[in-house]
């Protein structure tokens, strides 16, 4: 398939940002450009101390920080954190708009101006355990399995459609750490390829 306009993907990270890595080499390896018109056009952080930031400012993204603490209040952070996307995301379709790792909770007016263009990856089988410390919880359920999950965003926390889902085991003796560890290495492939479905219509 060919595409006229350009796809501008918009990556918003909190932290380590290896789900957002994990995207930037499949859009490189897969030739997401060629085959989709998408190329990631920045990377944005609400803390300027992500590590993820350096790794995309090796592979030559635009970054830029964007500190939530210094705004008043969670509408005054999303309108400017919508203002930066339109920005960096702008020259082609509206960008697409990634979250990987973004520790914030979004307001429905961020939302709405981001509707159906919003996706999120979160560390548990949706609809179970939304919200936070979920492999900590799956644990303590005895759940033997868990996994990742990608969706669209809606207003409520951790709904939407689901897009992709991976499920690995839980095993005797496994931490919160060693559960997230297992469960992140599928996050790397289910992102992309989600992604990738979405870029291909
Ligand atoms: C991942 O487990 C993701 O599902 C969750 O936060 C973690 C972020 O990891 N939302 P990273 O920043 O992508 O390495």
């Amino acid at each position: 398939m060919t595409t006229t306009r350009e796809q501008p993907i918009v990556i918003l990270i909190s932290g380590s940002g290896s789900n957002m890595a994990a995207l930037v080499r499949a859009a490189e390896r897969d030739g997401w450009a060629r085959r989709y018109g998408a190329r990631v056009a920045a990377v944005i952080s609400n803390r300027a101390d992500a590590k993820g930031l350096v790794f995309a400012r090796e592979q030559g993204i635009v970054t830029e920080v964007l500190d939530h603490k210094a705004f008043a209040n969670r509408e005054a952070f999303d309108t400017a954190l919508g203002d930066a996307i339109e920005r960096l995301g702008a020259g082609g379709e509206p960008p697409l708009v990634l979250l990987a790792g973004f520790m914030r909770i979004l307001t429905p007016g961020f939302v709405s101006r981001f509707d159906g263009r919003l996706v999120n990856i979160h560390p548990s089988l949706l609809p179970a355990f939304t919200g936070l410390h979920t492999h900590q919880r799956a644990i303590e359920e005895g759940c033997q399995f868990a996994g990742a999950t990608v969706h669209r965003v809606t207003a409520e926390l951790d709904h939407g459609e689901i897009l992709e889902q991976a499920v690995v085991p839980v095993l005797p003796g496994d931490t919160a750490d060693t559960l997230a560890a297992r469960v992140l290495t599928q996050e790397h492939l289910i992102y992309p390829r989600a992604v990738a479905r979405l870029l291909a219509g």
